[in-house]
């Protein structure tokens, strides 16, 4: 596997960033926030539901003895990366990486309302010193889907009355760590956020409320825009973005009826979102897994080559998908997340050749990218999928704690090297 041609890197910069992605809760072991609520609480339910929902998954035989275990679904000590993020960073190194996402967690920072963890910041802070002692920029996230649960219990981002604690944390943190960090995302997916947890009611609150749903995506929108606007005002040169999951959708047959399709769902996904946040970024962060393929007004996958969580896979539409978002918003673009559930290591390594090939391309049609942050450096919770997933170029033994690099990961830091044109 290892042997195989390497994609194609002439286009890129050589100050691109080359790195991986994480977020708190999914890694760092032992989080207390409106998610751990929520665990104990769904998962004897989702264990004994997982038949019904996944059992026709292409991967069920596998994954199965631990879809239907509770514990699968409680993300509980994880990998303990809060305290073991040195031996973390070593693979990034190890990897030729010169970039790292990550998110703070709010609850272990503010765990009362008003009442401030000193420790904890200064953690994040020696977390980040690490990073930049091994010549690593960090890329980080303010919020990333875990909300504390004094602020959960105030109805979240359901009123616009509870947005002023957002951006007093954020600002806090800003002023604490923002000397240390230029990248900064505000809000990782508040479009999915808010669909998953007042649409379809699979993360908590658990709520399926269309009113609901809307109004706290447009309160986060609103927080992006309050909380850059407060962080451009310290006039620090930091550059703000949220984090956007963006599918590309794209026409079956070239029917009128698909192409109107295609247009609905790309507003409805994309441009209601970014338009209301692009004025305010500096730059777009984008989150970009899957592919949808529209016949009429309806989704028709082709269903061919789909990853472990049965995503369709045609990683290189990611050339297209930036195409279309530079040419209408004319920012500079960041991958914040990009990659596969991939349990066995099959795929990854074609996932990512295709994937750096078609943003080579990308680069070449003139899109501004700026760089390409793996979905993720390490096996994590996947929310109310469990542990089962494996999206990691660091596979992760919940047993024992023991990581180990993956094939693909190996191969993927030669691409880095060749691509930075390190020795
Ligand atoms: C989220 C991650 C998640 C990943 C894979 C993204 O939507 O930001 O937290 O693990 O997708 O599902």
């Amino acid at each position: 596997m290892t042997d195989s041609p390497s994609p194609q890197t002439d286009k890129y910069p050589t100050d691109f960033l080359w790195g991986a992605a994480t977020a708190a809760h999914q890694v760092e072991g032992h989080t207390d926030n409106q998610w751990t609520d929520w665990e104990r609480q769904v998962a004897p339910r989702s264990a004994v539901n997982a038949e019904r929902r996944i059992g026709t998954y292409r991967q069920w035989p596998a994954i199965k003895d631990q879809a239907v275990d509770p514990a699968n679904y409680i993300s509980g000590a994880l990998g303990d990366h809060y305290h073991r993020y040195n031996e973390d960073f070593d693979f990034l190194e190890s990897m030729n990486m010169n970039a790292y996402r990550f998110s703070l967690e709010w609850s272990r920072i503010e765990p009362e309302e008003g009442e401030w963890d000193d420790e904890a910041v200064k953690h994040y802070g020696a977390y980040i010193d690490e990073l930049r002692t091994r010549n690593i920029e960090p890329v980080m996230t303010l919020l990333h889907f875990t909300l504390p649960k004094w602020f959960a219990a105030k109805g979240g981002f359901e009123s616009s009355a509870n947005i002023p604690y957002f951006t007093r944390f954020s600002e806090k943190i800003v002023k604490a760590l923002g000397e240390k960090v230029r990248y900064i995302i505000t809000i990782n997916e508040p479009e999915v956020y808010a669909f998953e947890s007042y649409a379809l009611g699979n993360w908590p609150p658990g709520k399926r409320n269309y009113y609901q749903w809307f109004r706290v995506l447009n309160n986060q929108l609103k927080a992006h825009n309050d909380v850059a606007d407060a962080i451009h005002g310290l006039n620090a040169g930091h550059q703000v973005s949220i984090a956007k999951n963006s599918n590309y959708f794209y026409q079956d047959d070239g029917s009128k009826l698909s192409q109107l399709g295609v247009k609905v769902m790309r507003y409805l996904q994309d441009d209601y979102v970014l338009r209301k946040v692009v004025n305010t970024s500096d730059y777009l962060g984008i989150n970009f897994y899957q592919t949808q393929r529209m016949k009429g007004l309806m989704i028709a996958n082709p269903g061919e080559k789909v990853s472990d969580v049965e995503w369709e896979m045609e990683p290189e539409l990611i050339e297209q998908a930036l195409v279309r978002l530079y040419g209408l918003y004319q920012k500079p673009i960041l991958i914040t997340e990009n990659g596969l559930a991939d349990g066995d290591d099959d795929e990854r390594q074609w996932w990512i050749h295709e994937t750096v090939t078609a943003m080579n391309r990308a680069i070449e049609k003139g899109v501004d990218l700026r760089g390409y942050l793996h979905w993720s450096l390490l096996d994590n919770f996947e929310w109310a999928y469990g542990k089962w997933p494996r999206f990691g170029l660091v596979s992760m033994d919940y047993e024992t704690g023991d990581r180990q690099l993956r094939p693909s990961a190996r191969w993927f830091g030669s691409v880095i090297r060749r691509a930075r044109g390190l020795k």
